[in-house]
This record gives structure tokens, sequence and C-alpha cells, in this order.
């Protein structure tokens, strides 16, 4: 059995899985699947300063290989998380991601403050969430913004800081660069990319929200290409997500760059994704004599 353990951030994950970020809830769904200590880690549903009902329905719609969503940060606030939820999550023997998302800068950095005083393993800065009126995106688009929120909350987070980028920009390197220099300890990729569909019938969108997030395995090779520019141009590690469906997925996303990989709409087809993937990534390692997993990161071999 070859070594599936990796670090991000001096934090250690027993293998390189975790659940992606408003996919899995805080978790007791899927504890009826199996012990959620399956995975490495769990990043949750993205949480905001006070309690958020989310958009009105419809808000997810499927697409051909993937999903559209407008949940719009649905979640009873970070009080309520830290009271209700992180003491039943800080039993289940995984790394635990809180993931935040606010309308202003304060509010990231007040969040960020109190998890500080929690036993929570990471916080994830959600500046990348297409899905909501105000706060998420904006603070996401453009280096200047990024640097500018991820400084401001490092003050505030004694967390180790993962900032998620979006992918709805048109130089991803130069945005995780700014949060490498202003103080991010990792990176994490990419959240959903905006898109629309239209039902002829009704000429409505589909989903209440008119435009939704992208995920799921279409959008893979977009995510893929996204963590290949980031790992070359940071030094800080990369948490690579986006359409990861197998086994192949993941050993395809570690090759080209990612030291962890979070998981996310597949759950909703195969809860059981993640045993499927560790299986398969152990199996791949042992066929090639690898020892451990962190030995795929970034071995991708490009064409000069
Ligand atoms: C229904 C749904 C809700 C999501 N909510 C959040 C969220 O609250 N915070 C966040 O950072 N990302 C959120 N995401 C984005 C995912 O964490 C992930 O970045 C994206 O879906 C790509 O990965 P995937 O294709 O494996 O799902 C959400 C995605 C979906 C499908």
């Amino acid at each position: 059995m070859a070594d599936l353990s990796v670090k991000v951030a001096g934090v250690s994950f027993h293998n390189p899985l975790i659940a992606a970020s408003g996919t899995f809830g805080f978790g007791r769904e899927y504890g009826a699947f199996y012990p959620l200590s399956t995975l490495g880690g769990i990043s949750c549903k993205g949480i905001t300063l006070t309690r958020r009902d989310g958009n009105p329905p419809p808000r997810i719609a499927e697409t051909p290989s993937g999903i559209l969503n407008a949940v719009g940060l649905q979640n009873p606030g970070v009080d309520a998380f830290i009271r209700d939820d992180l003491p039943w999550l800080r039993q289940q023997n995984t790394v635990i991601i809180a993931n935040i998302a606010g309308n202003t800068v304060e509010d990231y950095c007040q969040m960020a403050e109190k998890l500080s005083e929690t036993d929570v393993d990471m916080v994830e800065l959600n500046i990348s969430c297409p899905n909501v009126k105000c706060g998420g995106v904006q603070f996401g688009t453009s280096p200047e913004a990024v640097e500018d929120i991820t400084s401001q909350v490092r003050k505030y987070c004694q967390k180790p800081l993962i900032v998620k980028l979006s992918p709805n920009v048109s130089d991803i390197a130069a945005i995780a660069k700014a949060a490498e220099a202003a103080g991010a300890d990792a990176v994490s990729l990419i959240n959903t990319l905006t898109g629309m569909r239209i039902d002829i019938h009704t000429r409505r969108p589909v989903i209440r929200n008119n435009t939704g997030g992208l995920s799921g395995a279409a959008v893979f090779p977009v995510a893929v290409r996204m963590v290949w520019q980031v790992a070359n141009a940071v030094r800080i590690p990369i948490i690579g997500m986006g359409g990861i469906s197998t086994w192949e997925d993941a050993v395809e996303m570690l090759m080209a760059g990612a030291t962890a990989l979070q998981i996310g709409t597949v759950l909703f087809s195969d809860p059981y994704a993640p045993v499927k993937i560790n299986e398969g990534l152990n199996r791949f390692l042992d066929e090639n004599h690898l020892e451990s997993v962190t030995d795929l990161t970034g071995t991708v071999k490009p064409y000069i």
C-alpha cells in the first residue's frame, strides 16, 4: 500500500481527497454512507457572518456532464456553525476546513477572527462565488482586489489560510501570485464557471437566478489547465478541483500540480466516489512503483 498522506500548509491529511465546499453540507448526510474519515478533509458549506436562506428555487439544473447551480450561500451563519456543527465535525477524524464568504472585507476579517479561536484546522477564503449579488466574486477577479482582501484577512486569521480562486478571470496565474504575495498559505481552484441555460418552451432561464455556476466533469479540462498554469506561477501548495470524477482524473490533477484535491459534483451521483478514487490512486501508485501520492504532484511533462 502506497502512502496517500499529504501535507498542505503544515496540516496533515491522511489522503488527498477533500469534500468540496457546498457539495457536502456539514457532513452529517454523508455519514450514513461511510465514516467521514474516509476523506482526507471536509471543506464545509460556505459560511457567512449571519444566516442566509440562499436564492429562491429552482437553484440547480443538470447540464451535459455537469450541473448549473445558484444556491446563493444558504447557511446558518458563522456563530451557529461554530456552536452546532463544528463540535460534531471535530469528532470525525478528518481535517476540517471552514469556507467563508462575505459582503465586505470586514465580514471576512470578522469571521477569520472568530474561527481562529476555534479548533477548525484551516480557513478557505471564498472570493469566487458567482451566485450572490453582493460579496464573493468581486473580491476575486483582479490581482489588486485579491491582494487587498488576502492581506487584510491574514491579519485576523491565525489558521492556515487557503484562498479559493475564481476561474472567471483572464489571467489565473496573476491572481494566484497576488494571493501568495499577500500571505496565503495555499490556493484552491477552481470554483464554478459562470453559465446559463434557457428553457425554450417557457423562454425562462432554467434557474431562478438566471445565471449559475457550472461544475462537474464538463469543467475538468479547464480546471486542469488552470491548476497547471498556477503551479508554474507560485510556490505555495495547490488544492486542485473542478470536475474530478474518477481516480484517473485525480492522478491527472495531481500531475498538473495539485498537492491535494477537492471533489464535489460527482458526490451527487456517486457518494462513494471518494472510496473508489482512493482505491484507484493506491493501485496506480503500486503499479507504478511509487511510494507516495506526493510523487505525482507536478510531474506532467509538457511539450516545449
Ligand atoms: C451546489 C454547489 C454549491 C457550492 N457551494 C460553494 C460554496 O458555498 N463555497 C465555495 O467556495 N464553493 C462552492 N461550490 C463550488 C465547489 O466547491 C467547487 O469549487 C466546484 O463545484 C468545482 O468542483 P466540482 O466540479 O468537483 O464540483 C459549490 C458547488 C456546487 C455544485
